[in-house]
């Protein structure tokens, strides 16, 4: 499934940029290569993203 259209990054680009470090929205583009563009994907790319709010509780 397609999360941003404007550069054609999937679901599973963003769940692989995740696990290799990407902890933002910024991040996720850069580790695919992409810039943002219309922002209509960045809540949606958010999800995929660890919670660091989650990660301060359990660090
Ligand atoms: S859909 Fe991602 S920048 Fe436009």
């Amino acid at each position: 499934m397609y999360v941003c259209l404007c550069n054609a990054l999937k679901c599973r680009d963003v769940k692989a940029a995740a696990a290799a470090g990407a902890r933002d929205v910024p991040g996720v583009f850069k580790a695919c290569g992409a810039k943002p563009k219309c922002g209509r994907c960045f809540e949606e790319t958010a999800r995929f993203l660890p919670n660091e709010a989650e990660d301060r509780v359990t660090a």
